[in-house]
C-alpha cells in the first residue's frame, strides 16, 4: 500500500513539474475597474455557523482567521500572515490598500437550522440581514457564513464550494450593499469536489490523496474560505479587481488556478509541505501549531501568482 502511494506521488510531482516547465507562462494582469475594496483596517469579521459544528471544527476557523494578521515563529514559513499580505498590493482609487489586520468581532451558531437544511442564496441573505440586526456588526464589517455538513445550499458541490456575495440595499443596511461570504462543509456531500486534494478524486486526473492537517471537511472549507476571503476584499461588489467579462470573471485566486499552469489548484497543489510528526500535508503555517492549505494569490506588485508576499 505504502509503495503504491509513493509511486503515485512521484508521478504526481513529475507531472506538475513538467506542467510548469512546458506551459509558457502568459503574463497575467487583473484589471482594476475602479470599484471599492475592503480597506477599512482592522477588518472586523463576524462568524455565523449555521447548523452543527463541533468545538474543534470552530477552533480551526478561528485559528485560520487569527493567523491572517498574527506573526508566527520565525521558522514557520511560509505562513498565513505573509500569504495574506499579498493583498496589500491591491489599492483603490484613493490609494488605500486591503485591510491587513483582521479581527474576529463576534460569533454565533444557529444550532436549530432556523431555515431548514436546504437553502437558497436568498435565504443566506436573509440570515445575514438578521445577523446584522441582532449583533454589534457594523456595515463596515464582513460576515462569514459557514453551513454544516448536512446543509445543502443552492449550487453547492455542483457549481461552487462557497461564494462571496452581497446584500442588495435595503432599509436594514441603510441602503448600502453589505458583503458576506458563504462556505459549506462538504465532508458528507462532495468531499471529492470541495475537499480536494484531501479526498480522492472521482474523475480522471491525479488520484493521490494527501493527508489533511485538520479534517477533510474543515480543510476543504478553509481552502475555499481562503479563496472567497481574498475575492471579497479585492472585489466585494464585483467592480474592483477581476479579469474577464461579466459572464466569466476570474478574481485574485481564480487567475492562479491550474489552467494557466501558474500557481495552484486543488488538482495540482504546489509547494506542499509535510508535517513530520503527523504526516499532514499543508502549505502554510498558522498560529500555534496550526497548518493549512491555501491557494496562490495573484500579486499585483510582481504580476505573478504567489503564496508569500
Ligand atoms: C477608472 O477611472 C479612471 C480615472 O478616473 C478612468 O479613466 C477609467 O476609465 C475608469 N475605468 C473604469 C473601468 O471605469
Ligand atoms: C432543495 O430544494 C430544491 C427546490 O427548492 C430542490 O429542487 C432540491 O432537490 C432540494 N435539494 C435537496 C438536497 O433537498
Ligand atoms: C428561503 O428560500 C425559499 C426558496 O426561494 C423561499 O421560499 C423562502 O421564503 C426563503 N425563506 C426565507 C426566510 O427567506
Ligand atoms: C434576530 O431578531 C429577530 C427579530 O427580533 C428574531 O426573530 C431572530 O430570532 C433573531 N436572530 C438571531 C440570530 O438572534
Ligand atoms: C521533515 O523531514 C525532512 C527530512 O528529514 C526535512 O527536510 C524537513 O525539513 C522536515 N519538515 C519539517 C516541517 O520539519
Amino acid at each position: 500500500m505504502k509503495q503504491v502511494v509513493s509511486i503515485v506521488l512521484i508521478l504526481f510531482v513529475f507531472s506538475s513539474l513538467a506542467f510548469s516547465i512546458l506551459v509558457p507562462q502568459p503574463s497575467l494582469t487583473l484589471s482594476y475597474h475602479n470599484g471599492s475594496i475592503l480597506s477599512r483596517d482592522p477588518l472586523k469579521v463576524y462568524i455565523l455557523f449555521y447548523g452543527s459544528f463541533s468545538y474543534s471544527q470552530k477552533i480551526v476557523v478561528r485559528a485560520f482567521l487569527s493567523s491572517l494578521s498574527t506573526p508566527t515563529k520565525a521558522k514557520d514559513v511560509p505562513n498565513v500572515q505573509k500569504w495574506w499580505s499579498i493583498t496589500r498590493g491591491y489599492v483603490d482609487l484613493s490609494g488605500s490598500t486591503v485591510a491587513q489586520n483582521v479581527e474576529i468581532g463576534g460569533e454565533s451558531t444557529d444550532v436549530h437550522y432556523r431555515l431548514g437544511k436546504n437553502l437558497t442564496t436568498a435565504n443566506l441573505t436573509y440570515l445575514v440581514l438578521q445577523y446584522l440586526q441582532n449583533s454589534t456588526a457594523s456595515l463596515n464589517s464582513l460576515l462569514l457564513v459557514f453551513t454544516a455538513a448536512d446543509v445543502f445550499v443552492e449550487g453547492f458541490c455542483k457549481d461552487v464550494c462557497g461564494q462571496h456575495l452581497y446584500t442588495y440595499p435595503t432599509i436594514e443596511t441603510n441602503w448600502k450593499r453589505f458583503p458576506y461570504t458563504w462556505v459549506g462543509n462538504a465532508e458528507s456531500q462532495c468531499p471529492t469536489v470541495c475537499g480536494r486534494p484531501y479526498a480522492k478524486f472521482e474523475y480522471g486526473a491525479p488520484t493521490q490523496t494527501l493527508k489533511g492537517p485538520n479534517d477533510v471537511g474543515m480543510d476543504g472549507l478553509i481552502f475555499t474560505l481562503a479563496n472567497v476571503l481574498v475575492g471579497v476584499v479585492t472585489n466585494p461588489f464585483r467592480n474592483a479587481y477581476y479579469r474577464g467579462d461579466a459572464s466569466a470573471t476570474e478574481e485574485a485566486v481564480g487567475v492562479c488556478m491550474d489552467r494557466h499552469g501558474l500557481g495552484f489548484s486543488p488538482a495540482y497543489p504546489h509547494n506542499i509541505l509535510k508535517d513530520n510528526k503527523t504526516g499532514a500535508n499543508f502549505n502554510v503555517h498558522g498560529i500555534q501549531s496550526y497548518k493549512f492549505l491555501v491557494p496562490f494569490i495573484w500579486n499585483p506588485q510582481t504580476l505573478s501568482c504567489a503564496i508569500q508576499a
